[in-house]
């Protein structure tokens, strides 16, 4: 009698320890079971997704994550130069939708991995028409203005998001777990569906001037590509509005509402080539840009930290 309701009360506790063993592994952030590999890989696109959520937070309603959610700070500094832009309310509706998107990708990518506080982002007017000078090689003027009118923000909007989504496109196949390739199947459906939202409306006005200036859309779009595909350093990952008939579907047409390689298939970049992108400075070890202080993740991290 002794020794059997001891060895139910050894049973019971070898169950409770196993039962309390499965419960805290399925509350605790799913990451702490991810390989490291796929941790960084899931970490490093929030740099992208907090400039992205900023930006269109700011854009179209004035104040940013410190105001609408700000427990996703993770107590990171507040973006520099961000305002409200001067949008018509179509535009202005779009934007805040893809804003709050923003809000539910940061919160789905700290819910599998921990992540790390907002970096400090530039996004005032200078830093986009930096970018613009750069696209161009010669200094516009007057100087770009993302804030000034709904087709400038559009063509800003054609600044960020489609790298975000070229490192979704490029991280799945080095992901290990189902569960990551689940989340970034899920981010890059989104971003893709932004991404062509944005080209749509700027191609229906892709032959029009950008006032005060003398190039057509389709060039501004074309040279911000040829810029990102210059600092990226890996070939032809980018394509504007309107291409050579060479590089349209099926090298059969030169419109190119989508981009895509010659397969039609999405183009995918490593974070090194984005962060020499997203830095404006064509070196993953060069900080400036849109990321002052640098990008932060242990990917992005260990490309600083060569440095020094
Ligand atoms: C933001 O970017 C602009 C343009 O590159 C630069 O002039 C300005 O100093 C930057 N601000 C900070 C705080 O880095
Ligand atoms: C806002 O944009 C509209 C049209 O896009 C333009 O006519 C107007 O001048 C802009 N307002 C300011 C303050 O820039």
């Amino acid at each position: 009698m002794e020794l059997s309701s001891s060895s139910t009360t050894t049973g019971l506790l070898i169950i409770n320890v196993f039962l309390l063993f499965l419960f805290t592994s399925a509350t605790v952030n799913s990451g702490s079971n991810l390989p490291k590999c796929d941790i960084n890989l899931l970490e490093f696109p929030l740099n992208l997704e907090y400039f992205e959520a900023e930006y269109f937070l700011f854009g179209s309603m004035g104040r940013g994550l410190d105001s609408i959610r700000p427990d996703l700070t993770g107590g990171g500094p507040p973006p520099i130069g961000a305002k409200k832009a001067n949008l018509s309310s179509l535009i202005n509706d779009i934007i805040t939708q893809f804003a709050y998107q923003e809000v539910g990708h940061l919160r789905a990518i700290k819910k599998m991995v921990k992540g790390f506080p907002r970096p400090l982002l530039n996004l005032s007017s200078e830093s986009f028409a930096k970018v613009m000078n750069d696209a161009f090689g010669i200094p516009l003027s007057p100087p770009f203005d993302p804030y000034a009118n709904d087709i400038n923000y559009l063509i800003s909007c054609y600044v960020i998001p489609y790298v975000g989504l070229t490192g979704y496109v490029g991280a799945n196949p080095k992901l290990q777990s189902p569960l990551s390739r689940k989340l970034v199947a899920g981010l890059l459906g989104v971003e893709s569906g932004q991404d062509a939202v944005i080209r749509t409306l700027l191609y229906e006005r892709a032959k029009e001037k950008v006032t005060p200036y003398e190039m057509t859309l389709a060039e501004f779009t074309d040279k911000i590509s040829g810029l990102r595909n210059k600092l990226g350093k890996n070939g032809v990952k980018d394509e504007g509005l309107v291409v050579s008939i060479d590089e349209g579907a099926e090298k059969k047409i030169k419109g190119n509402v989508l981009a895509g390689d010659e397969d039609s298939l999405a183009y995918g970049r490593t974070p090194r080539e984005i962060l020499r992108i997203v830095y404006g400075s064509g070196a993953e070890d060069v900080p400036g840009g849109f990321y002052p202080n640098g990008a932060d993740g242990a990917i992005a991290k260990g490309y600083l930290k060569r440095r020094r």
